[in-house]
This record gives C-alpha cells, sequence and structure tokens, in this order.
C-alpha cells in the first residue's frame, strides 16, 4: 500500500465534543425547564419532551405555554417597556453590549447545547450560528446608540412578539432580539418547541447581564402557544419565521389589528452555475448551499439551474463531492451532515423524494453509512425533474437538491423566477458582466455572486412574492421594529372641505347616460368605460348631484391589473429617465392648474384651498421626480472580502387605493412616490369625488407615461379593494382610508406587502417623504466577493 493509497483510505478518527457541560446545565434544572417572564423562571403546567434527533433521548421537558402565560408575558414586556424606553441609546447599547460578551464567554455551551437540541454539526453551531449570533448583538449595540441621530423621527413599536423556527435556533433569535431591543421595544419571543434550549440558556443570559426585568420574555411552547402571542391584543408587532402556510395564517389572523408584521418564509432558491463559472468552486458552492444544515435552511440553493454546455461534468463532479459528505454524531467535529430535527421532518422529506422518482426523477444519493439510530437523511440530488414537478416548486427542507439545465441567461432567468418564492439566488460565473446582469433580474432579496449562504448583521435579509416580507439585519432591518413618531404620524386631522365630501355617501349605482360627460377610467393608457355598464352619482359639498363616474367592479381591476403587470417599460426605465416624464408630468398639471382647481371647488373647496391643493399636488410631482435619482441603495460593511450591496428595487405592481381627503393631492401623493421608484400602478380613485383622479388621465397623456404604467378605476372602495388585493399579480397593496381587515386579510394570497391606513392624514402637512420611498421599494441584497 502506497502513500495514495493510504490517504485514499484511510478512516477519519472520531473527534467527538463532550456534551458534558451542556448535560450540566440541562441537570442544573432538574431537565424541567421553565418559562422565562418577567426576570424569573416560571413553571408551566403542562411539559412535552425535547429529544435529541441524533439519539432520538429525551433531553428535557420543556413547558406548554398556554394563554394565561402568554397574557403574564405580554405583561410583564408592557410594564418594562417605558423604563426601557427612558434609557439612552447609549444605555440601552450597553446591555446589548454585555449580552454578545456573555454569548462569547459561553460559547462553547451554547454551540453543544444547540447541537444536542437540533442536531446540527457542532463544526455548523460552533463557526456559524454561535458566532453570527454574538455578531447581531454587537452590531445592534451600536444601532442603539447611533438611533437618535440616524432615525430621530422614528420610535420603537412597544411590546413585540416573536415567533421563531427550529433550523437556526439561537441566531433566529438574536435575529429577532437584537434589533428590537435596540430601537427599544421589551419582548415576548416563543422559540420552536423542536429546539427551545438555547433560548432558554439566553434567558439565563439576560439576567446575567443585568437586562431589567421583562424586557425579554421566553414563552416556550408549540403552534398553539404561537397563536395565543400572534393574537394578543396589547402585542404590537409580530415577527415571525417559518412556513409560508402558518406565515399566511399569521397575515389572515392579524388583518385589520394595526399590528405590524414581518414574515420570513420558505424558499425554493436558485443556485444558477453559468458555462464558465469556476466548476470546482460551484461544488462546494452547492455543498454549503444545500447539505449545510442538512439542507433545513429557508434560504438554501435547493433549485440547481446549470448551462447546458457543462451540465454532464458539473453533475459528476457534485455526485463524487456529494459521495465523500461524511454523515452522522452531530458531536464530531469531522461530520458534514448531522440529523434531521424530527422523524416527521425526516418522512416528509422521504414522501416528497418518493414522489419526485414516482414522476420520473432520477435519484443520485449518497450511498454513505447512516448512523443505525437516529433521525438522518443522506444527501440527495434528483436530475430529469421538470419545472412543474413537486420536488422543483415545493420547499423540501432537507438535503434534497433539484437540478435542471438551461441554455440561455434568459432562460435560467425564467427558470429561476418559476416559483412562487422570492428568498435568495446564487449565480456563479467568471464573467462579473453576466452575474452582475443576472442579479437584478432574478426575484429575490438576497442574491449571492459566486458564494452562498452569507449572511451578516450589516445586511438585510428577507425575501419576497411568498417569501414573505420586510427585512432582518442591516438598516433597513431597524424599520421593522420602528414607527413614526406621534408628531409624525397619519392620525391627523383633513380638512374641513374633506369632511364635507367625505358625507356624501355616493348614491346606488345608475345605469350610464350622457356617457360623454361621464368621466372614465383609464386602463393601459385607454380612457374606457366601466364593464357593468353603471355609473354613480358624484356629489358636490351641498349634496347636488354634479356628475356620474364609472362603478368599476372586479373584472376592471382585473384588466387594469393584467395591464399593469404587463407593462414593464416603465420598470425598465433608469432613474433619470423617469424624472425627465415626472417633472414633465409637474408641468402639463401646472398648465392644467386652473381646471384641476375648478373641480376642486366643485367639491366645496374654496378658490384658495383648490389653488394650494394643486399647487401641493405640483410640487408633490416634482419632489419625487427630484428623488427618481436620489434614492440610493447603500454599501454594506460585511466582514469579508468584498461588498454587499443593498439596491433598492421596484415592488412590481402596487394596488393603491386613494382616500377621499385631500382628493387631488393624496392621489398624486401615493400615485408619485410609487412611480418614482420604478412601479406600475392600479388605483383605486377617491369614492366620493373621483373626479380629479379621473381627470389626470388628461396629464399622463401629455407627458409620455407608458401605457399601462398608471391603470385608474373608479367605483365603490368596498366593491373594488377585495379584488385588488387580493390578485395574484399585485405586488404590494396600500389602502389608504379602507376597511383594513379586508385588505390585510385578502392580501395573504400571495403574501404582497400592504400598507394600510384607517384614519384621515393631513396631506398637506403630512403627505411625503421617504416613508413612501421606503414602501415603494425593496432592499435587494447582492453579495459579491472580491479578490483571487
Ligand atoms: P412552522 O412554521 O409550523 O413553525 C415555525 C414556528 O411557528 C414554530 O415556533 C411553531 O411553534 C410556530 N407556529 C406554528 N403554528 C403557529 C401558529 N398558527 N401561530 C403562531 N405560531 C405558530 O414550521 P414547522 O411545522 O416546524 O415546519 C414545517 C415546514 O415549514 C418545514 O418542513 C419547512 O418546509 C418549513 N419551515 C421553514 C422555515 C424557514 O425558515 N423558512 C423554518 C421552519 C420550517
Amino acid at each position: 500500500m502506497n502513500i495514495k493509497d493510504i490517504f485514499n483510505n484511510m478512516e477519519y478518527g472520531k473527534a467527538p465534543e463532550s456534551p458534558d457541560q451542556a448535560l450540566a446545565w440541562l441537570a442544573s434544572h432538574k431537565n424541567k425547564m421553565s418559562h422565562f417572564i418577567d426576570g424569573s423562571w416560571q413553571q408551566g403546567s403542562g411539559h412535552f419532551a425535547s429529544n435529541n434527533p441524533a439519539t432520538g433521548e429525551e433531553l428535557a421537558q420543556v413547558a406548554q405555554g398556554d394563554e394565561k402565560t402568554v397574557n403574564q408575558a405580554v405583561k410583564a414586556a408592557a410594564k418594562a417597556l417605558p423604563d426601557w424606553q427612558d434609557l439612552s441609546g447609549q444605555q440601552r447599547g450597553q446591555y446589548l453590549y454585555a449580552i454578545a460578551r456573555l454569548i462569547q464567554k459561553n460559547s462553547r455551551l451554547f454551540a453543544v447545547l444547540e447541537t444536542l437540541d437540533n442536531g446540527k454539526p457542532i463544526r455548523e453551531s460552533r463557526d456559524l450560528d454561535v458566532p453570527l449570533a454574538v455578531r447581531h448583538f454587537y452590531h445592534h449595540a451600536g444601532w442603539a446608540q447611533l438611533l437618535d441621530d440616524e432615525m430621530p423621527e422614528h420610535e420603537a413599536i412597544g411590546v413585540v412578539g416573536q415567533v421563531i423556527p427550529w433550523n437556526f435556533p439561537l441566531l433566529m433569535l438574536s435575529w429577532k432580539i437584537a434589533p428590537a431591543l435596540a430601537t427599544g421595544n421589551t419582548v415576548v419571543i416563543k422559540p420552536a418547541e423542536f429546539t427551545s434550549l438555547t433560548a432558554l440558556l439566553f434567558a439565563e443570559i439576560c439576567q446575567q447581564a443585568g437586562l431589567p426585568k421583562g424586557v425579554v420574555n421566553v414563552v416556550t411552547g408549540d403552534g398553539q402557544t404561537g397563536q395565543h402571542i400572534v393574537t394578543h391584543p396589547d402585542i404590537k408587532k409580530i415577527a415571525f419565521t417559518g412556513s409560508t402556510a402558518v406565515g399566511r395564517w399569521i397575515r389572515q389572523a392579524t388583518a385589520g389589528s394595526g399590528k405590524k408584521l414581518s414574515l420570513e418564509l420558505g424558499g425554493k432558491s436558485a443556485f444558477i452555475v453559468c458555462a464558465d463559472a469556476d466548476l470546482d468552486a460551484a461544488v462546494e458552492g452547492v455543498v454549503d448551499a444545500i447539505w449545510f444544515n442538512q439542507g433545513q435552511v429557508c434560504c438554501a440553493g435547493s433549485r440547481l439551474l446549470v448551462q447546458e454546455a457543462v451540465a454532464e461534468r458539473f453533475h459528476k463532479k457534485l455526485i463524487t463531492r456529494m459521495n465523500k459528505l461524511r454523515i452522522g454524531d452531530p458531536l464530531d467535529k469531522s461530520i458534514d451532515m448531522g440529523a434531521i430535527i424530527d422523524p416527521r421532518q425526516q418522512q416528509k422529506i422521504a414522501t416528497l423524494v418518493q414522489a419526485g422518482v414516482d414522476a420520473g426523477a432520477c435519484l443520485n444519493q449518497s450511498d454513505a453509512a447512516l448512523p443505525k439510530s437516529g433521525c438522518f437523511y443522506p444527501p440527495t440530488l434528483l436530475t430529469d425533474v421538470s419545472p412543474s414537478d413537486q420536488v422543483v416548486q415545493d420547499e423540501i427542507f432537507g438535503p434534497v437538491l433539484v437540478s435542471m439545465t438551461f441554455r440561455t441567461p434568459d432562460e435560467a432567468v425564467a427558470l429561476a423566477n418559476n416559483s412562487r418564492y422570492g428568498l435568495a439566488a446564487s449565480i456563479w460565473s467568471e464573467n462579473i458582466n453576466m452575474a452582475m446582469h443576472l442579479a437584478p433580474l432574478v426575484q429575490a432579496g438576497v442574491v449571492w455572486i459566486n458564494c452562498t449562504n452569507q449572511f451578516d448583521a450589516a445586511a438585510g435579509f428577507g425575501g419576497v412574492k411568498e417569501s414573505g416580507f420586510g427585512r432582518e439585519g442591516g438598516k433597513e432591518g431597524l424599520y421593522e421594529y420602528l414607527k413614526l413618531k406621534a408628531g409624525k404620524s397619519a392620525k391627523k386631522q383633513a380638512n374641513q372641505a374633506n369632511k364635507k365630501a367625505n358625507s356624501n355617501k355616493p348614491a346606488k349605482s345608475e345605469p350610464i347616460e350622457g356617457m360623454d360627460k361621464t368621466p372614465k377610467m383609464y386602463i393601459g393608457g385607454k380612457q374606457t368605460r366601466p364593464d357593468g355598464g353603471y355609473s354613480y352619482a358624484i356629489h358636490n359639498h351641498q349634496g347636488e348631484i354634479i356628475t356620474h363616474a364609472g362603478l368599476g367592479n372586479r373584472k376592471d381591476i382585473r384588466n387594469a391589473v393584467e395591464a399593469a403587470a404587463g407593462s414593464k417599460t416603465w420598470t425598465g426605465m433608469n432613474g433619470f429617465q423617469r424624472q425627465q416624464v415626472m417633472y414633465f408630468m409637474a408641468e402639463n398639471l401646472t398648465y392644467r392648474q386652473d381646471e384641476f382647481a375648478e373641480r376642486l371647488m366643485q367639491q366645496g373647496h374654496s378658490k384658495k384651498q383648490a389653488n394650494d391643493e394643486v399647487n401641493a399636488a405640483i410640487e408633490c410631482l416634482s419632489y419625487y421626480a427630484a428623488w427618481c435619482d436620489k434614492y440610493d441603495g447603500q454599501v454594506h460593511g460585511v466582514p469579508m472580502r468584498g461588498v454587499a450591496m443593498a439596491m433598492h428595487e421596484p415592488i412590481g405592481v402596487i394596488g393603491i387605493q386613494c382616500p377621499d381627503e385631500s382628493p387631488l393631492l393624496s392621489f398624486i401623493a401615493l400615485l408619485a412616490p410609487a412611480l418614482a421608484m420604478g412601479n406600475r400602478v392600479v388605483m383605486t380613485a377617491s369614492e366620493a369625488f373621483p373626479l380629479p383622479a379621473l381627470d389626470f388621465y388628461q396629464v399622463l397623456n401629455t407627458s409620455d407615461v407608458p401605457a399601462g404604467t398608471v391603470n385608474i378605476v373608479s367605483g365603490q372602495q368596498a366593491e373594488l379593494s377585495k379584488p385588488l388585493a387580493g390578485h395574484m399579480n399585485v405586488d404590494a397593496i396600500w389602502a389608504f382610508g379602507a376597511d383594513s381587515q379586508v385588505i390585510e386579510h385578502e392580501s395573504a394570497t400571495n403574501l404582497k406587502r400592504s400598507w394600510t391606513e384607517t384614519e384621515p392624514r393631513d396631506w398637506h402637512n403630512n403627505g411625503r417623504g421617504k416613508e413612501f420611498l421606503r414602501q415603494a421599494s425593496q432592499v435587494k441584497n447582492i453579495w459579491t466577493p472580491y479578490g483571487e
């Protein structure tokens, strides 16, 4: 036997990490864990077993939180809130700093406990989960201090409820708690039922750090406990990471409650390998993308797209590498893959893979020996799959990769975007031009170029489409835990004239007569009559009918959405081009100033009020025209040799329900930021006084706005808002003066972002600013390493 043979055949020695310290910690709690409420341990009534997935052995009994427990925790968090908020940012930052230091000090204990509880390799919990958790607290300690300088108009939301999954228990806790505390909120957090232990160890760290009682409360339990948190009336914000199904339920359950929501949900992320990629590096990328944490990663690169010319070679290399992965005792430091979280998850994976094979997929599975007991699943590659197969569309959440090929970059983008999810994507090419061409085209919240699964507290993470909304990390993540200060809030009195208009209830629908005088709707660049052929009366402030407007129905909404979704010209234009059109719009509105003022006077505005509103609308258009090329992204300072570029992207099609107050100004104040950021819109005009919005087609027609960019429907809001909010091709919904319950409930169809306000806004004094630009855009973080 020569050295090469010895090298190839040599067995790995065992390198186990000792579980003793972690087991001793559990024993110190008598292996029966409590909730952590108001700074102390509270035994719950019921308990359930938390097992080690690698052995099936019970680690501890964990308390099942009921409604009473959640009430106690929320009460404690509410009580702690005023004092916590009274602290300076510097003081809050010191607590976060102390927590970071203490996790660091106990990092070995955290890593071992995490691995025992979750089954992930110790290498990962030690080198990734725990260090990143620490990094989150350090990073946000800094934000606490800088908040007053950087976000002086914002303040904390209040008591926040956080529900986290089992795949990164400590890390997800840190992603949620660090920004919440930095911004001055107090927290009730529920870890996943499979993995509660590191959250309870974290509670102990909070005690050691001297964190004031009630600032962090940990309630353990299952989905039922989560439901009590989600529906608690005193919780003002819910942050959730987990499955899309539960995310959708949460969206519906909180609809109309006024709770702020961020959802980080499932994914089926594309891993694109171009023919010119460094194939060996890309193979290692795949290993990290899908076999890291046994593939139980929301942003796992689970859909491999390989350019046809290199597909065969790449698959060969990949299978060779896959067969070398070592699966076994997660506490062994030389293990690549550990245990699946629970037998039910293992069964789910096996069932989905079998369905793939039954549908014709070719199964490539590592033949590495699996441990005899415990919950393990081998690394798996499915080839010969079709884009519509269940294994390609559904999140498997296990070590299962599906692979397809593409010929052209356009085809790669089409395949990548053929998913209801949009969390992340990874692009491999040695041609930076090609990679940077593809990155903006892929629908995802995060794009990694020639790397994968990069995370950092300084860069936002989160998805688009059914992967949810909101970001965690980076400055963009802080807004999820902030609201505008009271003086800046939307709830201000509308002016007298608006009140008068609001009191005019629309008459019941009538067949259209004298159509010429009826202002038409505007869809796909054309004036259109309502599909149903009905109109409704528009009154002046004295209650007299002045004209009729088209009574739009769900078909009109569908036509308008189709026009907006099909028209991509506006979104493809750069900021400078959009700016020129928007200045032109402002100019054209100026030419028609008198006509619009007349319209407003019909509603009851005095001449001065009418002129003021038209002037404000003109100014608003040029204000957002100015922003078109200035609402820049950021380059985040992540600790890698490279950059993470946070780009502001348009959301797509925004459905906008306009309020009744200041009918011209509010219409423009909502239209202009959406356009400035490159979106297309479907607007439902003020119900009581739609005329200025319907007249606006003249300005659009004379200002070179591409057809389909702006679509305006009139009618009864209650009729129109439901199909608009529920439409699958609408990517975000803004509703002012709306029934937020209906809007938010309907928005759950495709988990679109929603922005609702039920109270009238003072559009003159509080009708524009960055809040609107933020709502009109989404952040995509593109990570690009540099250096050879
Ligand atoms: P899940 O979404 O049910 O659980 C996540 C968390 O939500 C847990 O803390 C759970 O107790 C809680 N929860 C469950 N139902 C709730 C409700 N109605 N209200 C409030 N909280 C609730 O995920 P599960 O069942 O553990 O895994 C099922 C599938 O979900 C996985 O196979 C995977 O596909 C996906 N998943 C995705 C994750 C991600 O990070 N995107 C994380 C975990 C699971």
